[in-house]
């Protein structure tokens, strides 16, 4: 691998046209780099310092600790997924991508790891979560791999990064979502663009087995987009209806995204 990510990609003159939006964008990753240290670390509070009495603010901080621990968990297993992207993609265009992916994942868990430890430690790991990386990571194809992780998640992530950062103006944590909305746009792009060479060349085969995949991993969707930790678990009744609002565009989005690939989802089945 290590190689093959260090040559000079090859342009778009070498008569490999569908690769040029992947290249493209490589070259914007770059550009948009940030630091760790970038972030306003001594100017901001962390989180939102909240009001009322003690156990209130103790509460809240709860609250938000679990809502750093899932982000810090997704991107953690962001690295897992995009080292694996990194390591198995065939074409010199996409590895030179995801070594910059790889970068990003990296960063984001380090700039989580830092914010949670200023935030008061880490909570509870959503189960449902790590199964789903745990399904991506052991997908036959490369095809179902970037359609989960590129073009399904990190679409889904960008409105969370919105509604995190809407909730918690002037504080280093929406410093950093804003930051995560810009990459995880830029992971997306890559992936759609990636997946659309992909499938220029999979056989019908390879598509359907990508729609049965996604077929699968629907009902373990719906139990990490419903699950709550015990932090949250008072608020869980009242959001449920959101909840269940929420999932729904989000699986009428993946249905909306793979049919602009392409790809025949008739038979999708929801599984509420
Ligand atoms: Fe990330
Ligand atoms: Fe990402």
């Amino acid at each position: 691998m290590a190689h093959q990510a260090t040559e000079n990609p090859r342009s778009e003159a070498d008569g490999r046209p569908e690769y040029a939006e992947i290249l493209r964008i490589y070259k914007l990753a770059k550009k948009q780099e940030w630091q760790v240290r970038d972030l306003p670390w001594n100017e901001l509070p962390p989180i939102p310092e909240g009001k009322g009495s003690p156990q209130r603010r103790a509460r809240r901080r709860d609250m938000w600790r679990s809502v750093l621990t899932q982000q810090l968990q997704a991107d953690m297993l962001a690295c897992d997924m995009s080292s694996q992207l990194l390591n198995i993609a065939p074409d010199p265009e996409a590895k030179l991508y995801y070594s910059t992916m790889v970068q990003d994942e990296s960063r984001h868990t380090e700039a989580w790891l830092k914010l949670i430890a200023q935030a008061g430690g880490t909570a509870e790991r959503d189960p449902y979560l790590d199964e789903l990386a745990r399904m991506n990571l052991e997908a036959d194809t490369l095809e179902e791999k970037v359609f989960q992780m590129q073009v399904f998640y990190e679409r889904l992530i960008i409105s969370r990064f919105r509604l995190i950062a809407r909730s918690s103006r002037g504080t280093v944590l929406e410093d950093l979502c804003n930051r995560l909305t810009v990459d995880d746009g830029i992971h997306h792009r890559a992936g759609m663009a990636y997946e659309r060479v992909l499938l220029q060349n999979a056989s019908k085969k390879t598509k359907q087995r990508l729609v049965e995949a996604a077929n699968r991993l629907l009902p373990t969707f719906v139990q990490h987009a419903l699950w709550r930790p015990k932090e949250r678990a008072l608020i869980a009744g009242a959001m449920r209806s959101l909840d269940m609002q929420r999932l729904h565009e989000d699986i009428e989005e993946g249905v909306r995204l793979a049919q602009s690939l392409g790809l025949d989802v008739g038979e999708i089945q929801l599984p509420v």
